[in-house]
């Protein structure tokens, strides 16, 4: 197998977690490289999302894989390009979340329990998926990346501020 290229993950303060992707006007063969190069850097990194952003990119696009979770299980990649969620419950679930861009950190975080989503697959062709669970709340955060919205605006001003700070520290560690 030829080894893959994969992209570099920013992390915060990065101002382009901070800004609004764009829609892709179809899926390509373009948007199909960007979308395994985006999985190869997830499970390199290893995390269970990834949204453009992360990558300095600002199209939607966004891939995830709940399996490497399980040891063992086989790769279940999703890709999705312009997602939207449909739907919402209004039962709320309340999980972890860490994030790739934000290093060692993590925090409680409340969101709709079950969400349906609407978006291109891998072949181009409109899909929808009904998520609930980790997977439900692995796709609000990787939407939220593409409108420049991070887990921890969710927290309240003092643990987010502490959060960020944190994961700046442990950045310039690895840097060093
Ligand atoms: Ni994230």
């Amino acid at each position: 197998m030829s080894e893959m290229k994969t992209y570099d993950i920013i992390t915060v303060p990065d101002p382009v977690l901070r800004q609004t992707a764009q829609p892709v006007s179809r899926v390509d063969d373009a948007v199909r490289k960007q979308m395994d190069r985006m999985l190869q850097t997830m499970y390199d990194a290893p995390g269970i999302g990834l949204a453009a952003n992360q990558v300095n990119l600002l199209n939607r696009v966004l891939v995830m894989d709940l399996s490497k979770r399980t040891e063992g299980s086989p790769a279940a990649p999703i890709f999705m390009a312009n997602p939207e969620i449909i739907w919402e419950s209004e039962e709320i679930s309340v999980l972890e979340e860490g994030c790739l861009s934000i290093p060692g950190q993590a925090a409680d975080v409340e969101r709709p329990a079950i969400v349906r989503v609407k978006y291109l697959g891998y072949d181009g062709k409109e899909a929808e998926l009904s998520a609930e669970g980790l997977l439900s709340h692995c796709v609000q955060h990787e939407i939220d990346h593409l409108n420049g919205v991070l887990f921890v605006d969710y927290l309240s001003r003092l643990k987010r501020s502490m959060i960020l700070k944190r994961a700046e520290k442990i950045k310039k560690q690895q840097v060093l």
